[in-house]
């Protein structure tokens, strides 16, 4: 079939995110060119923004409401350093029933807004044995056995082409900044591939140690949706995440979602460093 052309209707999705882009864009005279998915227990940094103004995701037109324990679901348009940036202080998982176009959304309404990066952290297990609990870890790449797919269905060319290229997912001057910057704070900071799952349930000691053949570092139940949307729009991306507990099997001990809330917790005042710090950088890659 051949490619649909731009001057053909726009899908509902496009008109959807359009529609919310607008709403967003009319409550603050900020242009955001950074985003930021704030995963578990990094809300927090949204607090943290200068001339703030919250929007609850109920307000804004087709946006997800997140339920998960731990997300706030409001987004927050605010400044970091002088940089206009957009937080989502809480994010929609496949597990709680959405497609991964719903979990995608919002990244399509950033896209509509204008924004050129994304920052989107999450909570993970540990794969890797070199990793410990409480570690940052830059995703480098990332593996989708999530069994979904955002891209999924008529390509909209507005947003971008029908075949998005995915060799450098994670952009390697954003990575570099990060390592950079994580040198200077001297955190527990390391570069990993992502895989990802849909979860809900935590993995077996069998998968975990078939995902570590594969050449995965970092298992967890978000975050691809979002960065294929951003991928495919030309939005560059930046992924880290907090290693809350080492991966099913490797310690023996059982998971529970109260140890990953815990080591977030534990952490994010040196994940809110190193985000703060990287941010000015990449606003200066992009002007
Ligand atoms: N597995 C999947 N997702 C996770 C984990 C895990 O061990 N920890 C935090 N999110």
């Amino acid at each position: 079939m051949p490619n649909r052309k731009p001057k053909e209707k726009a899908t509902a999705e496009f008109v959807q995110a359009e529609k919310a882009a607008k709403f967003i864009l009319s409550k603050t005279k900020l242009q955001p060119k950074i985003a930021l998915v704030l995963g578990s227990g990094l809300g927090a940094f949204a607090d943290e923004f200068e001339n703030a103004k919250k929007i609850p995701y109920a307000k804004i037109p087709h946006f997800p409401r997140s339920t998960a324990i731990g997300h706030a679901g409001q987004l927050v348009l605010g400044t970091v350093d002088g940089v206009a940036v957009a937080g989502m202080q809480g994010r929609v998982h496949l597990y709680e029933g959405y497609s991964a176009k719903q979990v995608a959304f919002p990244i399509r309404v950033f896209a509509r807004m204008g924004a050129k990066a994304l920052i989107v952290t999450n909570a993970a297990g540990g794969i890797n044995l070199s990793y410990s609990e409480g570690a940052l870890v830059a995703i480098r790449d990332h593996i989708n056995l999530q069994g979904a797919n955002p891209l999924i269905g008529p390509n909209e060319d507005r947003f971008g082409p029908r075949f998005p290229d995915m060799t450098r997912v994670y952009d390697p001057e954003f990575r570099r900044f990060v390592a950079e910057e994580g040198k200077k704070l001297a955190s527990n900071l390391h570069e990993g591939v992502y895989l990802a799952l849909a979860g809900p349930n935590y993995e077996t000691p069998a998968e975990i140690h078939s995902f570590r053949t594969l050449g995965a570092d970092l298992v967890g139940m978000s975050t691809v949706p979002e960065v294929l949307a951003a991928r495919h729009s030309g939005i560059r991306v930046l992924g880290i995440s907090c290693v809350t507990n080492m991966a099913a099997g490797i310690t023996g001990a059982s998971l529970t979602a109260e140890e990953v809330f815990e080591t977030g917790a534990r952490v994010k005042d040196q994940f809110i460093a190193l985000l703060k710090a990287v941010i000015p950088k990449i606003a200066r890659a992009m002007a």
